[in-house]
């Protein structure tokens, strides 16, 4: 699907890898709309890449948002022909230590944004989608949701976050044989060590450390590159129903 003219809504894109789908969009001549919960950074991004993007607050946890984001992007820009799902949070727990069981509220709120919430997005997005006209590809739109590399060797401490990155690659190719007679392709990106805000959180020694045991090229990822794989995903007709893992060949170690 050729990106040009598209409109993308782009949930989490007002930081890291969101946002860097968002620039790229925006060279290509799409119509990025930054649904996040972060206003003053959505807000700043969107004026920054003028007039073609727009900003939207919105909670992917809330139902009511989500749709809100999704009735914005329509009157905005009149049809919605790409989602990228970036919005996700990170949680480090041990299902038990000495101190005590793994917080349930923590595992609900990770399971709430990374999974429900991605979910839902799809699913009030794909709806409206359904009501294109074909496009040059003679499809209705791509769906990219962004899962992690954790989906498959998970560390310790990752089982909330592994558990809900996972849910995204198991339904990845239901959901792209629920969407393929209308012509709507579903795929994930399982991303590795990427240089993002969320990453910068941890100290300069781990970072060090995470970057050289990336086997080739050994270095954290540049969030361009994985916006690289989010054009190539929407370019290209014949991906549909799978899941790319994006990591330098990185495998994590138990720990
Ligand atoms: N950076 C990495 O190395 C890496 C690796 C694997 C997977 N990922 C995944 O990639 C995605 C993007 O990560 P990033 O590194 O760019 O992180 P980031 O923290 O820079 O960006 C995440 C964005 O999501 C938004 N967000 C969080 N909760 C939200 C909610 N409930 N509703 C709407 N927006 C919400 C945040 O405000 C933020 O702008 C995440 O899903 C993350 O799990 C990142």
């Amino acid at each position: 699907m050729n990106i040009l003219g598209k409109t993308a809504v782009i949930s989490g894109g007002a930081s890291g890898l969101g946002e860097a789908v968002a620039r790229r969009f925006i060279r290509l001549g799409a119509n990025p709309v930054i649904a996040d919960l972060n206003e003053e950074r959505g807000r700043t991004l969107a004026s920054d890449l003028g007039s073609r993007a727009a900003f939207i607050k919105t909670d992917i946890t809330s139902s009511d948002e989500v749709q809100r984001a999704i009735d914005f992007s329509l009157k905005r820009f009149r049809r919605i022909d790409i989602v990228v799902n970036c919005a996700g949070i990170p949680a480090r727990s041990r299902i038990a230590t000495r101190k005590g069981p793994h917080d349930l509220a923590e595992f609900k709120k990770v399971m709430a944004v990374n999974l429900v919430g991605v979910f839902d997005v799809m699913r009030l997005a794909a709806y409206e989608m359904l009501k294109n006209e074909l496009n040059d590809e003679g499809g209705r739109g791509v769906i990219i949701n962004t899962s992690s590399i954790a989906a498959f060797d998970g560390q310790s401490g990752q089982a909330a976050y592994a558990a809900s990155k996972a849910a995204l690659v198991g339904m990845t190719l239901p959901l792209a044989r629920d969407l393929a007679g209308d012509g709507i392709r579903v795929l994930t990106i399982a991303p590795g060590l990427f240089a993002t805000p969320m990453m910068a959180s941890l100290p300069e020694q781990l970072r060090g450390d995470l970057a050289r045991a990336v086997p080739f090229p050994s270095k954290l990822g540049d969030p361009d590159e994985f916006a690289m794989l989010v054009q190539q995903l929407v370019e290209n007709p014949m991906l549909n129903g799978e899941t790319i893992r994006l990591d330098g060949a990185i495998r994590m170690a138990p720990k």
